[in-house]
């Protein structure tokens, strides 16, 4: 079954082909973040129109590179949520367009289920059962994962996602955006322990996090050092990132471990964008391997967002697809632990919708 994925939810537009006999065939990507920089974020309107621009030509290149025609797709798959609600809607819009015109299923894939499967793509990767710490900028979630779909959430972060700390104390050093990978750089030449930073909720005998209160402690700290006489030069900005880089780094890794031993679980999977994060990665993987676990990352250019891991999990959900039946509906707002695993059309009800969420916009081609 070969599959085209094509991910539209945030500042990057991501389009792959995925066969799940042979893998990933091609994949491609084109990220905004030159176009958002002078504004410090993400502007959803010049997200929308640039993916608009990128999706059609990203995507014959990458039929092209999978020496696939259209025609020869089994079906097409989009991510319906959650995200950026004009964004989404470019993806959901041709991914619709292409099944109308080509009488091909389509699926609408949960973003977060795409990262959290994305480890499945590499060659060495797990099986279930795994605990999954999802690290991505709009979420910092721990789950135990029993099989594609069965996704028991097990922690949650009560205010900030670890990437959108990132991104904030970036701003507040006077770092570019995207935060994470400024601040992540500055921090290789800052001396551990120079500062201190709390590591709040480490010892809150749960497994939920909150990292809004780093960024404010950052706050307070340059504020001090400002009063002091100090000067903020790059040393010391330099410090300051190293530490809360650790002080992110330890409750993850504390939180990611605790996981393990409460669920009896030997595999850890690290999704989403922060999981590119170095320390992370080298502080994890040696605590775990040190109680016997394995930890699995994504190849490092699917741990941000990208096209492949929507092609997988299109792959996976096909089946869902209703044929003949195709809409524009995307959910800006998308619980993860909501989804089922898939099976038949029947026993696939769509999840209950959020507070506020408009029901789904769907029509149906009558039949020819
Ligand atoms: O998963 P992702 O690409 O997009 C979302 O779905 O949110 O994650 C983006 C987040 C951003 O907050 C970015 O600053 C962070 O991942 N990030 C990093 C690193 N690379 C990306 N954070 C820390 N260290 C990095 N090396
Ligand atoms: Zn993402």
């Amino acid at each position: 079954m070969r599959v085209l994925g094509i991910e539209t939810s945030c500042d990057e537009t991501g389009v792959a082909v995925y066969d799940d006999a042979r893998g990933l065939l091609a994949h491609a990507l084109h990220s905004q973040v030159s176009m958002h920089e002078a504004y410090g974020g993400v502007v959803p309107e010049i997200a929308s129109r640039d993916h608009i621009r990128r999706v059609v030509p990203l995507t014959q290149r990458v039929l092209s590179e999978a020496g696939t025609a259209l025609c020869e797709l089994d079906g097409i798959a989009y991510t319906r949520g959650p995200g950026l609600a004009g964004a989404l809607l470019v993806g959901a819009t041709i991914a619709n367009a292409l099944g109308l015109a080509l009488s091909k299923p389509v699926v609408g894939v949960h973003h977060l289920e795409g990262h959290l499967l994305s480890p499945l793509l590499a060659a060495r990767h797990p099986g279930f059962p795994f605990i999954a710490l999802l690290v991505s900028g709009g979420h910092t979630q721990l789950f135990e994962v029993t099989g594609v779909g069965s996704y028991r959430l097990l922690g949650d972060t009560q205010d900030d996602a670890a990437g959108e700390a990132f991104d904030k104390t970036a701003k507040l050093l006077g770092l570019g955006y995207p935060g994470g990978p400024a601040l992540a750089a500055l921090a290789a030449s800052g001396r551990a322990g120079a500062v201190a930073l709390p590591r709040p909720m480490i010892d809150s005998g749960d497994l939920d996090m909150s990292f809004s209160g780093l960024k404010t402690a950052v706050l307070t700290l340059v504020r001090r050092l400002e009063r002091n006489g100090e000067r903020l030069d790059r040393q010391a900005r330099a410090d300051i990132a190293r530490e809360f880089e650790q002080a992110i780094v330890d409750v993850l890794v504390a939180k990611a471990i605790a996981s393990l031993e409460r669920t009896n679980c030997r595999r850890l999977v690290v999704a989403g964008g922060v999981g590119a994060n170095r320390r992370l990665h080298a502080q994890l993987v040696d605590e775990a391997q040190r109680r016997g676990c394995d930890v699995y990352f994504p190849d490092l250019e699917f741990c941000t967002d990208n096209g492949a891991m929507i092609a997988l999990v299109g792959a996976l959900r096909l089946c869902e697809a209703r044929p003949g039946e195709y809409g524009f509906s995307v959910r800006p707002r998308w619980d993860l632990a909501s989804l089922r695993p898939p099976a038949n059309v029947a026993s696939v009800p769509d999840p209950p919708l959020a507070a506020g969420e408009e029901p789904a916009d769907v029509f149906t081609m009558p039949p020819k």
